[in-house]
Protein backbone atom coordinates (compact mmCIF):
# COMPACT_ATOMS: atom_id res chain seq x y z
CA UNK A 1 0.00 0.00 0.00
CA UNK A 2 1.23 3.73 -0.73
CA UNK A 3 -0.17 6.82 0.59
CA UNK A 4 -1.17 7.77 -2.92
CA UNK A 5 -5.27 7.71 -3.23
CA UNK A 6 -7.50 8.07 -6.30
CA UNK A 7 -10.24 10.38 -6.04
CA UNK A 8 -13.48 9.05 -7.09
CA UNK A 9 -16.68 11.32 -7.43
CA UNK A 10 -19.99 9.95 -8.19
CA UNK A 11 -21.97 12.62 -9.81
CA UNK A 12 -25.53 10.95 -9.26
CA UNK A 13 -24.25 10.89 -5.36
CA UNK A 14 -22.30 14.23 -5.13
CA UNK A 15 -20.39 11.81 -3.13
CA UNK A 16 -16.39 11.82 -3.42
CA UNK A 17 -14.80 9.32 -2.02
CA UNK A 18 -10.72 8.33 -1.63
CA UNK A 19 -9.57 5.06 -2.94
CA UNK A 20 -6.30 3.62 -1.80
CA UNK A 21 -3.61 2.58 -4.24
CA UNK A 22 -1.52 -0.68 -3.99
CA UNK A 23 1.77 -0.14 -5.71
CA UNK A 24 3.12 -3.23 -7.54
CA UNK A 25 6.46 -4.63 -7.74
CA UNK A 26 6.47 -4.06 -11.13
CA UNK A 27 3.95 -2.66 -13.57
CA UNK A 28 0.37 -1.22 -13.07
CA UNK A 29 -0.44 -0.09 -9.55
CA UNK A 30 -4.17 -1.36 -8.71
CA UNK A 31 -6.93 0.78 -7.09
CA UNK A 32 -8.33 -0.78 -4.12
CA UNK A 33 -12.25 -0.43 -4.66
CA UNK A 34 -13.14 -3.10 -1.66
CA UNK A 35 -15.25 -1.30 0.18
CA UNK A 36 -16.73 1.12 -2.31
CA UNK A 37 -20.35 -1.39 -1.80
CA UNK A 38 -19.97 -0.26 2.15
CA UNK A 39 -19.57 3.40 1.54
CA UNK A 40 -21.31 3.64 -1.86
CA UNK A 41 -24.07 1.07 -2.45
CA UNK A 42 -22.65 0.48 -5.68
CA UNK A 43 -20.23 -2.36 -7.11
CA UNK A 44 -17.88 -1.74 -9.49
CA UNK A 45 -18.96 -3.47 -13.41
CA UNK A 46 -16.44 -5.12 -15.28
CA UNK A 47 -17.63 -7.82 -17.20
CA UNK A 48 -14.82 -10.51 -18.19
CA UNK A 49 -12.32 -8.51 -15.94
CA UNK A 50 -10.95 -6.16 -18.60
CA UNK A 51 -9.65 -4.16 -15.18
CA UNK A 52 -10.31 -6.25 -12.58
CA UNK A 53 -7.09 -7.81 -10.26
CA UNK A 54 -8.55 -10.52 -8.61
CA UNK A 55 -5.66 -11.41 -6.14
CA UNK A 56 -2.12 -10.43 -5.33
CA UNK A 57 0.42 -12.82 -7.01
CA UNK A 58 4.45 -13.00 -7.05
CA UNK A 59 4.73 -16.40 -10.05
CA UNK A 60 4.18 -14.46 -13.44
CA UNK A 61 4.27 -11.03 -14.71
CA UNK A 62 2.38 -10.35 -18.11
CA UNK A 63 2.71 -6.91 -19.93
CA UNK A 64 0.63 -7.16 -22.79
CA UNK A 65 1.49 -3.79 -24.67
CA UNK A 66 5.59 -4.81 -24.46
CA UNK A 67 5.07 -8.10 -24.73
CA UNK A 68 6.86 -9.47 -21.80
CA UNK A 69 5.94 -12.63 -19.51
CA UNK A 70 8.20 -13.26 -16.66
CA UNK A 71 7.86 -16.44 -14.85
CA UNK A 72 8.93 -15.60 -10.42
CA UNK A 73 10.89 -11.94 -12.62
CA UNK A 74 12.90 -14.58 -15.14
CA UNK A 75 11.90 -13.44 -18.82
CA UNK A 76 10.12 -16.07 -20.64
CA UNK A 77 12.41 -16.31 -23.84
CA UNK A 78 16.15 -17.20 -21.33
CA UNK A 79 13.38 -20.00 -19.80
CA UNK A 80 12.62 -21.06 -23.16
CA UNK A 81 16.65 -21.20 -24.22
CA UNK A 82 18.48 -22.34 -21.26
CA UNK A 83 15.92 -24.16 -18.93
CA UNK A 84 13.83 -27.40 -18.94
CA UNK A 85 10.50 -27.90 -18.39
CA UNK A 86 11.05 -29.48 -14.68
CA UNK A 87 13.43 -26.98 -13.94
CA UNK A 88 10.62 -24.11 -14.97
CA UNK A 89 8.08 -26.85 -12.30
CA UNK A 90 10.39 -26.05 -9.29
CA UNK A 91 10.77 -22.40 -9.80
CA UNK A 92 7.20 -21.48 -10.04
CA UNK A 93 6.73 -23.80 -7.17
CA UNK A 94 9.32 -22.89 -5.07
CA UNK A 95 9.76 -19.50 -6.07
CA UNK A 96 13.52 -19.88 -6.77
CA UNK A 97 16.11 -21.92 -9.71
CA UNK A 98 17.09 -25.17 -8.08
CA UNK A 99 20.69 -25.80 -7.11
CA UNK A 100 22.13 -28.81 -9.21
CA UNK A 101 21.33 -31.44 -6.61
CA UNK A 102 17.88 -29.73 -5.61
CA UNK A 103 17.18 -29.91 -9.41
CA UNK A 104 18.40 -33.47 -9.75
CA UNK A 105 16.25 -34.71 -6.44
CA UNK A 106 13.34 -32.90 -7.86
CA UNK A 107 13.77 -34.67 -11.27
CA UNK A 108 14.14 -38.39 -9.43
CA UNK A 109 11.01 -37.60 -6.91
CA UNK A 110 8.39 -37.16 -10.05
CA UNK A 111 9.64 -39.28 -12.32
CA UNK A 112 10.99 -42.51 -9.92
CA UNK A 113 8.77 -41.47 -7.19
CA UNK A 114 5.44 -39.80 -8.76
CA UNK A 115 4.89 -40.68 -11.89
CA UNK A 116 3.35 -44.28 -11.99
CA UNK A 117 -0.58 -44.06 -11.20
CA UNK A 118 -2.42 -46.60 -8.93
CA UNK A 119 -3.35 -49.67 -10.50
CA UNK A 120 -6.91 -48.67 -10.15
CA UNK A 121 -6.17 -45.36 -11.67
CA UNK A 122 -5.70 -47.42 -14.58
CA UNK A 123 -8.41 -49.35 -14.54
CA UNK A 124 -10.95 -46.46 -14.39
CA UNK A 125 -9.86 -45.95 -18.11
CA UNK A 126 -11.68 -48.88 -19.43
CA UNK A 127 -15.17 -47.68 -18.30
CA UNK A 128 -15.08 -44.82 -20.77
CA UNK A 129 -16.62 -45.60 -24.70
CA UNK A 130 -14.24 -46.38 -27.17
CA UNK A 131 -14.15 -42.89 -28.86
CA UNK A 132 -14.09 -40.50 -25.63
CA UNK A 133 -12.27 -37.65 -26.12
CA UNK A 134 -9.02 -37.29 -24.20
CA UNK A 135 -10.11 -34.44 -22.60
CA UNK A 136 -13.01 -35.71 -21.21
CA UNK A 137 -10.83 -38.55 -19.77
CA UNK A 138 -7.96 -36.53 -18.08
CA UNK A 139 -10.51 -34.04 -16.94
CA UNK A 140 -12.48 -36.85 -15.22
CA UNK A 141 -9.57 -38.92 -13.78
CA UNK A 142 -7.79 -35.39 -12.19
CA UNK A 143 -10.96 -34.86 -10.16
CA UNK A 144 -11.07 -39.08 -9.49
CA UNK A 145 -8.03 -38.80 -7.60
CA UNK A 146 -9.13 -36.91 -4.61
CA UNK A 147 -10.33 -40.51 -4.26
CA UNK A 148 -7.12 -41.82 -3.64
CA UNK A 149 -5.24 -39.53 -1.52
CA UNK A 150 -7.06 -38.91 1.49
CA UNK A 151 -3.96 -39.33 3.39
CA UNK A 152 -3.10 -35.99 2.22
CA UNK A 153 -5.27 -33.60 0.88
CA UNK A 154 -5.65 -31.69 4.11
CA UNK A 155 -5.12 -28.26 2.64
CA UNK A 156 -3.69 -26.26 5.66
CA UNK A 157 -0.66 -28.75 5.74
CA UNK A 158 2.13 -27.43 3.56
CA UNK A 159 3.67 -30.88 3.39
CA UNK A 160 0.41 -32.28 1.88
CA UNK A 161 -0.05 -29.34 -0.81
CA UNK A 162 3.89 -30.07 -1.35
CA UNK A 163 2.99 -33.68 -2.03
CA UNK A 164 -0.22 -33.11 -4.22
CA UNK A 165 1.39 -30.37 -6.46
CA UNK A 166 4.18 -33.24 -7.05
CA UNK A 167 1.52 -35.94 -7.35
CA UNK A 168 -0.20 -33.84 -10.19
CA UNK A 169 2.87 -32.74 -11.80
CA UNK A 170 4.09 -35.98 -12.40
CA UNK A 171 0.75 -38.09 -12.70
CA UNK A 172 -0.30 -35.60 -15.75
CA UNK A 173 1.93 -36.89 -18.41
CA UNK A 174 1.15 -40.85 -18.01
CA UNK A 175 -2.87 -39.86 -17.36
CA UNK A 176 -2.56 -37.65 -20.44
CA UNK A 177 -0.98 -40.51 -22.14
CA UNK A 178 -3.37 -43.31 -21.10
CA UNK A 179 -6.23 -41.22 -21.83
CA UNK A 180 -4.76 -41.49 -25.95
CA UNK A 181 -3.37 -45.08 -25.75
CA UNK A 182 -7.12 -46.32 -23.95
CA UNK A 183 -9.03 -45.04 -26.56
CA UNK A 184 -6.91 -46.47 -29.41
CA UNK A 185 -6.99 -50.31 -27.39
CA UNK A 186 -2.65 -50.11 -26.89
CA UNK A 187 -1.79 -51.19 -23.99
CA UNK A 188 -1.12 -48.67 -21.12
CA UNK A 189 2.91 -48.66 -21.09
CA UNK A 190 4.59 -47.27 -17.42
CA UNK A 191 6.90 -44.97 -17.31
CA UNK A 192 10.56 -45.32 -16.85
CA UNK A 193 13.45 -44.11 -14.58
CA UNK A 194 16.10 -43.57 -17.34
CA UNK A 195 13.95 -41.25 -19.65
CA UNK A 196 12.96 -37.25 -19.05
CA UNK A 197 9.48 -36.06 -18.09
CA UNK A 198 9.41 -35.17 -21.34
CA UNK A 199 10.53 -38.54 -23.26
CA UNK A 200 8.74 -40.10 -21.07
CA UNK A 201 5.45 -38.62 -22.09
CA UNK A 202 6.25 -39.71 -25.73
CA UNK A 203 7.23 -43.11 -24.60
CA UNK A 204 4.19 -43.35 -22.91
CA UNK A 205 2.20 -41.92 -25.74
CA UNK A 206 3.93 -44.33 -28.60
CA UNK A 207 5.68 -47.34 -27.12
CA UNK A 208 4.57 -50.65 -27.17
CA UNK A 209 5.99 -53.44 -25.45
CA UNK A 210 7.23 -55.54 -28.20
CA UNK A 211 10.21 -53.44 -28.99
CA UNK A 212 12.50 -50.88 -27.36
CA UNK A 213 10.82 -47.28 -28.31
CA UNK A 214 13.54 -45.06 -29.50
CA UNK A 215 12.67 -41.54 -28.39
CA UNK A 216 13.24 -38.64 -31.22
CA UNK A 217 15.09 -36.08 -29.97
CA UNK A 218 13.85 -33.05 -32.12
CA UNK A 219 10.14 -34.24 -30.82
CA UNK A 220 10.90 -34.10 -26.84
CA UNK A 221 13.01 -30.48 -27.41
CA UNK A 222 10.20 -29.16 -29.26
CA UNK A 223 7.36 -30.88 -26.62
CA UNK A 224 9.57 -29.19 -23.56
CA UNK A 225 9.44 -25.75 -25.26
CA UNK A 226 6.16 -26.26 -25.46
CA UNK A 227 5.84 -27.42 -21.92
CA UNK A 228 7.41 -24.14 -20.71
CA UNK A 229 5.89 -21.93 -22.71
CA UNK A 230 2.22 -22.89 -21.43
CA UNK A 231 3.70 -23.59 -17.75
CA UNK A 232 2.04 -20.22 -16.67
CA UNK A 233 0.27 -17.55 -17.56
CA UNK A 234 -0.78 -15.63 -14.92
CA UNK A 235 -4.52 -14.85 -13.91
CA UNK A 236 -6.21 -16.13 -17.41
CA UNK A 237 -9.97 -18.04 -17.50
CA UNK A 238 -8.75 -22.19 -16.42
CA UNK A 239 -6.38 -19.94 -13.56
CA UNK A 240 -8.84 -18.07 -12.25
CA UNK A 241 -11.37 -21.02 -12.35
CA UNK A 242 -8.56 -23.01 -10.60
CA UNK A 243 -8.43 -19.89 -7.68
CA UNK A 244 -12.60 -19.52 -7.89
CA UNK A 245 -12.76 -23.27 -6.97
CA UNK A 246 -10.03 -23.48 -4.63
CA UNK A 247 -10.96 -20.43 -2.74
CA UNK A 248 -14.11 -22.62 -1.31
CA UNK A 249 -11.48 -24.92 0.44
CA UNK A 250 -12.06 -27.63 -1.85
CA UNK A 251 -9.22 -30.23 -2.50
CA UNK A 252 -6.19 -29.39 -4.77
CA UNK A 253 -7.51 -32.37 -7.54
CA UNK A 254 -10.95 -30.93 -7.99
CA UNK A 255 -9.45 -27.28 -8.32
CA UNK A 256 -6.94 -28.42 -10.94
CA UNK A 257 -10.01 -30.78 -12.65
CA UNK A 258 -11.96 -27.36 -13.04
CA UNK A 259 -9.10 -25.81 -14.27
CA UNK A 260 -8.91 -27.78 -16.75
CA UNK A 261 -12.76 -27.86 -17.75
CA UNK A 262 -12.19 -23.72 -18.43
CA UNK A 263 -8.91 -24.86 -20.53
CA UNK A 264 -11.11 -27.27 -22.75
CA UNK A 265 -13.06 -24.20 -24.77
CA UNK A 266 -11.86 -23.08 -27.95
CA UNK A 267 -11.21 -19.52 -26.82
CA UNK A 268 -8.73 -20.89 -24.67
CA UNK A 269 -6.81 -24.17 -24.32
CA UNK A 270 -9.43 -25.90 -27.35
CA UNK A 271 -7.62 -23.21 -30.10
CA UNK A 272 -4.46 -25.09 -31.23
CA UNK A 273 -7.19 -28.28 -31.87
CA UNK A 274 -9.34 -25.19 -33.81
CA UNK A 275 -6.24 -23.97 -35.48
CA UNK A 276 -5.70 -27.71 -37.28
CA UNK A 277 -9.30 -28.11 -37.59
CA UNK A 278 -9.60 -24.50 -39.45
CA UNK A 279 -6.55 -24.99 -41.58
CA UNK A 280 -7.99 -28.71 -42.71
CA UNK A 281 -10.83 -26.97 -43.45
CA UNK A 282 -9.37 -24.37 -45.71
CA UNK A 283 -7.82 -27.01 -47.36
CA UNK A 284 -5.95 -25.46 -50.50
CA UNK A 285 -4.26 -21.99 -50.00
CA UNK A 286 -6.05 -20.76 -52.84
CA UNK A 287 -9.27 -20.81 -50.09
CA UNK A 288 -7.52 -18.99 -47.52
CA UNK A 289 -8.83 -15.48 -49.18
CA UNK A 290 -12.76 -16.75 -48.65
CA UNK A 291 -12.25 -18.04 -44.53
CA UNK A 292 -9.98 -13.99 -44.09
CA UNK A 293 -13.39 -12.15 -45.61
CA UNK A 294 -15.30 -14.40 -43.33
CA UNK A 295 -13.47 -13.57 -40.48
CA UNK A 296 -13.41 -10.37 -41.02
CA UNK A 297 -17.12 -10.17 -41.65
CA UNK A 298 -19.00 -8.85 -38.11
CA UNK A 299 -22.51 -10.73 -39.46
CA UNK A 300 -20.27 -14.54 -39.41
CA UNK A 301 -19.15 -15.71 -35.84
CA UNK A 302 -16.04 -17.69 -37.56
CA UNK A 303 -12.52 -16.31 -36.10
CA UNK A 304 -9.02 -16.90 -37.15
CA UNK A 305 -8.41 -19.40 -34.83
CA UNK A 306 -4.88 -18.89 -33.71
CA UNK A 307 -4.91 -15.26 -33.76
CA UNK A 308 -5.52 -12.66 -31.50
CA UNK A 309 -5.07 -12.70 -27.64
CA UNK A 310 -6.97 -11.30 -24.64
CA UNK A 311 -3.71 -9.38 -22.89
CA UNK A 312 -0.70 -9.04 -25.85
CA UNK A 313 -1.90 -6.22 -28.10
CA UNK A 314 1.67 -6.20 -29.88
CA UNK A 315 3.28 -9.68 -29.90
CA UNK A 316 3.05 -12.60 -27.50
CA UNK A 317 6.81 -13.26 -26.62
CA UNK A 318 5.77 -16.94 -26.64
CA UNK A 319 4.36 -16.77 -30.33
CA UNK A 320 7.89 -15.29 -31.48
CA UNK A 321 10.01 -18.14 -29.76
CA UNK A 322 7.60 -20.56 -30.47
CA UNK A 323 7.49 -19.25 -34.22
CA UNK A 324 10.77 -20.39 -34.64
CA UNK A 325 10.78 -23.61 -33.01
CA UNK A 326 7.90 -24.54 -35.62
CA UNK A 327 9.73 -23.12 -38.40
CA UNK A 328 12.92 -25.28 -37.41
CA UNK A 329 11.21 -28.34 -36.92
CA UNK A 330 9.05 -28.02 -39.65
CA UNK A 331 12.13 -28.26 -41.69
CA UNK A 332 14.32 -31.06 -39.76
CA UNK A 333 11.30 -32.77 -40.19
CA UNK A 334 10.81 -31.96 -43.71
CA UNK A 335 7.32 -31.22 -42.82
CA UNK A 336 6.96 -27.61 -44.48
CA UNK A 337 5.74 -28.65 -48.15
CA UNK A 338 2.71 -30.46 -46.58
CA UNK A 339 -0.26 -29.21 -47.82
CA UNK A 340 -1.60 -28.29 -44.60
CA UNK A 341 1.43 -26.95 -43.56
CA UNK A 342 1.69 -24.67 -46.78
CA UNK A 343 -1.75 -23.32 -45.73
CA UNK A 344 -0.80 -22.49 -42.56
CA UNK A 345 2.41 -20.44 -43.55
CA UNK A 346 0.14 -18.77 -46.55
CA UNK A 347 -2.25 -17.85 -43.90
CA UNK A 348 0.34 -16.32 -41.65
CA UNK A 349 2.05 -14.21 -44.08
CA UNK A 350 -1.38 -12.76 -45.20
CA UNK A 351 -3.03 -12.15 -41.73
CA UNK A 352 -0.07 -10.36 -40.88
CA UNK A 353 -0.32 -7.87 -43.64
CA UNK A 354 -3.67 -7.57 -43.75
CA UNK A 355 -5.13 -4.51 -42.16
CA UNK A 356 -8.19 -5.91 -40.51
CA UNK A 357 -5.56 -8.11 -38.58
CA UNK A 358 -2.63 -5.46 -38.32
CA UNK A 359 -5.14 -2.00 -37.07
CA UNK A 360 -6.59 -4.51 -34.27
CA UNK A 361 -3.07 -6.06 -33.42
CA UNK A 362 -4.36 -9.76 -34.07
CA UNK A 363 -1.16 -11.47 -34.60
CA UNK A 364 -0.35 -15.44 -34.79
CA UNK A 365 -0.99 -16.89 -31.16
CA UNK A 366 0.80 -19.44 -29.45
CA UNK A 367 -1.59 -21.95 -29.96
CA UNK A 368 -1.35 -21.04 -33.64
CA UNK A 369 2.29 -22.22 -33.48
CA UNK A 370 2.04 -25.23 -30.86
CA UNK A 371 -0.40 -26.82 -33.02
CA UNK A 372 1.72 -26.60 -36.05
CA UNK A 373 4.20 -28.18 -33.98
CA UNK A 374 2.21 -30.92 -32.72
CA UNK A 375 0.69 -31.95 -35.88
CA UNK A 376 4.42 -32.02 -37.43
CA UNK A 377 5.13 -34.34 -34.18
CA UNK A 378 2.00 -36.63 -35.39
CA UNK A 379 0.50 -35.96 -32.03
CA UNK A 380 -3.41 -37.01 -32.66
CA UNK A 381 -5.38 -34.06 -32.92
CA UNK A 382 -7.52 -34.32 -29.70
CA UNK A 383 -4.42 -34.62 -27.40
CA UNK A 384 -3.47 -30.65 -28.26
CA UNK A 385 -5.61 -29.66 -25.36
CA UNK A 386 -4.44 -31.85 -23.16
CA UNK A 387 -0.89 -31.39 -23.82
CA UNK A 388 -1.59 -27.83 -22.79
CA UNK A 389 -3.49 -29.02 -19.88
CA UNK A 390 -0.50 -31.10 -18.55
CA UNK A 391 1.85 -27.84 -19.07
CA UNK A 392 -0.31 -25.61 -17.16
CA UNK A 393 -0.92 -27.93 -14.21
CA UNK A 394 2.35 -26.42 -13.17
CA UNK A 395 1.29 -22.85 -12.87
CA UNK A 396 -2.41 -24.33 -11.43
CA UNK A 397 -0.73 -25.96 -8.66
CA UNK A 398 1.64 -23.07 -8.02
CA UNK A 399 -0.93 -20.31 -8.19
CA UNK A 400 -3.69 -22.48 -5.70
CA UNK A 401 -0.74 -22.75 -3.25
CA UNK A 402 0.11 -18.83 -2.95
CA UNK A 403 -3.37 -18.18 -2.64
CA UNK A 404 -3.83 -20.50 0.03
CA UNK A 405 -1.12 -19.12 1.90
CA UNK A 406 -2.50 -15.68 1.42
CA UNK A 407 -3.90 -14.53 4.46
CA UNK A 408 -6.39 -12.12 2.76
CA UNK A 409 -8.05 -15.48 1.35
CA UNK A 410 -11.81 -14.65 1.02
CA UNK A 411 -14.20 -16.90 -0.93
CA UNK A 412 -14.24 -15.64 -4.35
CA UNK A 413 -17.90 -13.97 -4.68
CA UNK A 414 -18.09 -11.72 -7.53
CA UNK A 415 -22.01 -9.84 -7.43
CA UNK A 416 -23.87 -8.64 -10.44
CA UNK A 417 -25.77 -6.11 -12.20
CA UNK A 418 -29.62 -7.32 -11.60
CA UNK A 419 -31.18 -6.58 -14.94
CA UNK A 420 -34.03 -8.92 -14.50
CA UNK A 421 -37.62 -8.23 -13.86
CA UNK A 422 -38.47 -6.32 -10.37
CA UNK A 423 -40.09 -8.04 -7.71
CA UNK A 424 -43.86 -8.73 -8.25
CA UNK A 425 -46.38 -11.34 -7.27
CA UNK A 426 -46.68 -15.15 -8.10
CA UNK A 427 -49.78 -15.53 -11.03
CA UNK A 428 -51.78 -18.63 -10.19
CA UNK A 429 -52.26 -20.90 -12.79
CA UNK A 430 -55.57 -20.11 -14.22
CA UNK A 431 -54.51 -16.85 -13.82
CA UNK A 432 -51.67 -16.93 -16.52
N1 LIG B 1 -10.41 -13.49 -35.95
C1 LIG B 1 -11.09 -12.41 -36.41
N2 LIG B 1 -11.36 -11.32 -35.69
C2 LIG B 1 -10.96 -11.32 -34.40
C3 LIG B 1 -10.25 -12.41 -33.84
C4 LIG B 1 -9.97 -13.51 -34.67
N3 LIG B 1 -9.29 -14.57 -34.19
N4 LIG B 1 -9.96 -12.15 -32.56
C5 LIG B 1 -10.46 -10.94 -32.31
N5 LIG B 1 -11.07 -10.43 -33.41
C6 LIG B 1 -11.65 -9.11 -33.57
C7 LIG B 1 -13.00 -8.99 -32.87
O1 LIG B 1 -14.07 -9.32 -33.75
C8 LIG B 1 -13.01 -7.53 -32.48
O2 LIG B 1 -13.28 -6.76 -33.65
P1 LIG B 1 -14.08 -5.34 -33.52
O3 LIG B 1 -13.21 -4.47 -32.67
O4 LIG B 1 -14.23 -4.87 -34.92
O5 LIG B 1 -15.40 -5.68 -32.88
C9 LIG B 1 -11.55 -7.25 -32.12
O6 LIG B 1 -10.79 -8.18 -32.89
C10 LIG B 1 -11.24 -7.42 -30.63
O7 LIG B 1 -11.68 -8.73 -30.27
P2 LIG B 1 -12.18 -9.13 -28.81
O8 LIG B 1 -13.12 -10.30 -28.94
O9 LIG B 1 -12.66 -7.92 -28.08
O10 LIG B 1 -10.86 -9.62 -28.15
P3 LIG B 1 -10.76 -10.43 -26.82
O11 LIG B 1 -9.57 -9.89 -26.13
O12 LIG B 1 -12.03 -10.43 -26.06
O13 LIG B 1 -10.55 -11.93 -27.33
C11 LIG B 1 -9.54 -13.95 -28.00
C12 LIG B 1 -9.34 -12.58 -27.35
C13 LIG B 1 -8.26 -14.74 -27.85
C14 LIG B 1 -10.67 -14.72 -27.27
C15 LIG B 1 -9.91 -13.74 -29.49
O14 LIG B 1 -8.88 -13.04 -30.14
C16 LIG B 1 -10.19 -15.07 -30.21
O15 LIG B 1 -11.34 -15.56 -30.17
N6 LIG B 1 -9.14 -15.65 -30.89
C17 LIG B 1 -9.29 -16.92 -31.57
C18 LIG B 1 -9.18 -18.05 -30.56
C19 LIG B 1 -7.76 -18.26 -30.07
O16 LIG B 1 -6.82 -18.35 -30.84
N7 LIG B 1 -7.63 -18.38 -28.73
C20 LIG B 1 -6.34 -18.65 -28.08
C21 LIG B 1 -5.89 -17.53 -27.27
S1 LIG B 1 -4.18 -17.73 -26.76
C22 LIG B 1 -4.21 -19.08 -25.74
C23 LIG B 1 -4.29 -18.73 -24.31
O17 LIG B 1 -3.43 -17.99 -23.80
O18 LIG B 1 -5.22 -19.29 -23.68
Amino acid sequence: MTDSVATLTIDKTGQTLKLPIIEGSYGPDVIDVQNLYRDTGMFTYDPGFMSTASCDSTITYIDGEKGELFYRGYPIDQLAQKSTYLEVCYLLLYSELPSKQELADFEKNIIEHYMMVHESVRRFFSGFHHDAHPMSMTLAIIGALSSFYHDSTDIQRPDHREKSALRLIAKMPTIAAYSYRSSTGFPLMYPRADLNYTENFLHMMFATPIKEYMVNKVAAKALDLIFILHADHEQNASTSTVRVSGSSGTNPFASIAAGIASLWGPAHGGANEAVINMLEDIGDSKNIEKFVSKAKDKSDPFRLMGFGHRVYKNFDPRAVIIRKACHEVLEELDSKDLPLFKTALELERIALEDDYFVSRSLYPNVDFYSGLILKALNIPLNMFTVIFAMSRTAGWIAQWNEMLDDPKLKISRPRQLYTGDKPRDYVPMDKR
